[in-house]
C-alpha cells in the first residue's frame, strides 16, 4: 500500500503574526526574535515529538529556535527546516537558529567539525548564533546521574577557553556563522572573555526565571551589549528528576504568578513568558503542546503588564538555581555553587 505524503507545511490561520513579535538588537545591529522555542526534550520528550513541534511553532509564528548537539535531535529537526524553507512560505533569513558546542569538543581541533555537523544535521547553511554551551570541557554521557564525576574533570581555565572562543571566531570568519555566544557564564569569566575576544559575544544564555533573576549577571550582559537568553523560563517543570531536589521552588505556582494568570486568564507559565519578555531577557521555552506553544508566543503581542505587577514579579526572586551542574565539580569536597564563582571571583582549581 502506498504510503501517504506528509501534509504540506502552512502558515496557520490563528497564529502571530511574526513581525509583531518584539525583536532584540545586537551589537552587530541583528535582531533577534524574543521569544524561541527551546528544544530540549529532558527524557519525557522523543526527538520526533520535538520536530514535529518545530514545524508546528514555525507555522504559528515561530521565527526562532534554540537547537544543541547535546539533545540528539538536530537532525530531526533538520527535516523540519527542510520541510518548512522548502515549502517557500518561510526564507531562511527570516529564521533565527542557534546551536551549541559541547562540552567534549572544545578543543582547538574539534570546533569547527562540531559546528559542521551541527549544520549539516540541521540542513543549513549558516547559523545565526553559536554558543559555548558550558565554560567546563567536562564530558558526560546525555543522562548520567548529577553525582556522576568525569575522572579528568577540569576548572574554568581561562587560556583553554580562549583557545576555543579563538575558534569560535574562526567560524564566524568561514561564515558559517553569524554571531557567537557565551551560556552558563559567570561575570569574572566573562570580564575575562570580553577582554580579550576579538569578536564579542552577542548573546549570553543563562537560566532566568521568576524564581532565579539573577539580577547582577543580568545588569552586567546588558551594560555590556550582551543579549541575555534566557533558558527554563517557566522554571523548567518536565526537567529530568536527576535535576530536582527538595529546595526547589516552583514558579508557576507561586501566588504572584498564579493572581496575575488569573486576572489575564492565562496559565501561569505565560506570565513567565510574558515577564521575561518584558523585562528585556529572550525566553525560550519548551513545549511539543500547540496551546502551549502558541499562548507563549501570543503573549508577546498582547497588552504589557502594568507596573505593579512588573514590580511584583520583581519581588519573588527566591535565587532558586535549578540547573546547578553538579557533574562539572573537578574536585571531592567541592559543592556546586563553586562552579558559579559566588566570591565573584572565578573559584581557583
Ligand atoms: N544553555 C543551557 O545550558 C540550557 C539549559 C537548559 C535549557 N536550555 C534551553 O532552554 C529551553 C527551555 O528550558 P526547559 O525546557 O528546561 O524549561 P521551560 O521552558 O522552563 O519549561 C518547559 C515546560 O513548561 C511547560 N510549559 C511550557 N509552556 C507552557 C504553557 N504555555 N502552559 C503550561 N505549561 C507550559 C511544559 O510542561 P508540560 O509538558 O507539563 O506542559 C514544558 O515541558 C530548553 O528546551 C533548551 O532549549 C538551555
Amino acid at each position: 500500500m502506498a504510503e501517504s505524503a506528509p501534509a504540506p507545511f502552512t502558515l496557520a490561520d490563528d497564529g502571530v503574526d511574526p513581525t509583531r513579535v518584539p525583536k532584540r538588537t545586537l551589537h552587530t545591529g541583528a535582531r533577534i526574535p524574543a521569544v524561541g522555542l527551546g528544544t530540549f526534550g529532558s527524557d519525557r520528550f522523543s526527538g520526533e515529538d520535538i520536530a514535529k513541534a518545530v514545524l508546528g511553532a514555525a507555522s504559528v509564528g515561530y521565527r526562532h529556535i534554540d537547537c544543541a548537539a547535546v539533545y540528539g535531535n538536530e537532525r530531526l529537526i533538520g527535516e523540519s527546516f527542510r520541510t518548512i524553507l522548502e515549502s517557500g512560505l518561510i526564507r531562511r533569513e527570516e529564521m533565527w537558529i542557534t546551536s551549541k558546542l559541547w562540552n567534549d569538543k572544545h578543543a582547538e581541533a574539534d570546533v569547527v567539525p562540531a559546528c559542521e555537523k551541527s549544520l549539516a544535521d540541521l540542513g543549513l547553511e549558516y547559523l545565526d548564533l553559536y554558543l559555548v554551551h558550558w565554560p567546563f570541557p567536562n564530558y558526560h554521557a546525555p543522562g548520567c546521574d548529577v553525582a556522576s564525576r568525569a575522572p579528568g574533570a577540569k576548572p574554568y581555565i581561562h587560556e583553554h577557553y580562549m583557545k576555543t572562543w579563538r575558534q569560535m571566531e574562526k567560524l564566524v570568519d568561514m561564515g558559517l556563522v553569524r554571531h557567537i555566544g557565551t551560556s552558563n557564564m559567570t561575570i569574572p569569566k566573562l570580564r575575562l572573555v570580553l577582554r580579550d575576544a576579538r569578536i564579542r559575544p552577542a548573546c549570553n544564555e543563562m537560566e532566568l526565571h521568576p524564581h532565579f533573576q539573577q539580577p547582577g549577571l543580568f545588569g552586567f550582559v546588558a551594560d555590556h551589549g550582551i543579549v541575555p537568553i534566557g533558558f527554563c523560563p517557566i522554571g523548567s517543570p518536565t526537567r529530568p528528576d536527576r535535576d530536582k531536589t527538595e529546595a526547589d521552588t516552583v514558579d508557576i505556582q507561586d501566588p504572584v504568578i498564579v493572581r496575575i494568570a488569573e486576572r489575564l486568564g492565562v496559565h501561569p507559565a505565560v506570565v513567565c513568558v510574558k515577564w521575561a519578555v518584558q523585562r528585556g531577557q529572550v525566553p525560550i521555552p519548551f513545549s511539543v503542546y500547540r496551546n502551549e506553544y502558541l499562548s507563549n508566543l501570543r503573549c508577546t503581542v498582547t497588552e504589557p503588564l502594568p507596573d505593579e505587577e512588573m514590580q511584583a514579579i520583581a519581588g519573588i526572586d527566591r535565587n532558586c538555581r535549578l540547573i546547578k551542574g553538579q557533574v562539572f565539580l573537578w574536585k571531592d569536597g567541592q559543592t556546586w555553587e563553586d562552579l558559579w564563582d559566588p566570591t565573584g571571583e572565578i573559584t581557583p582549581p
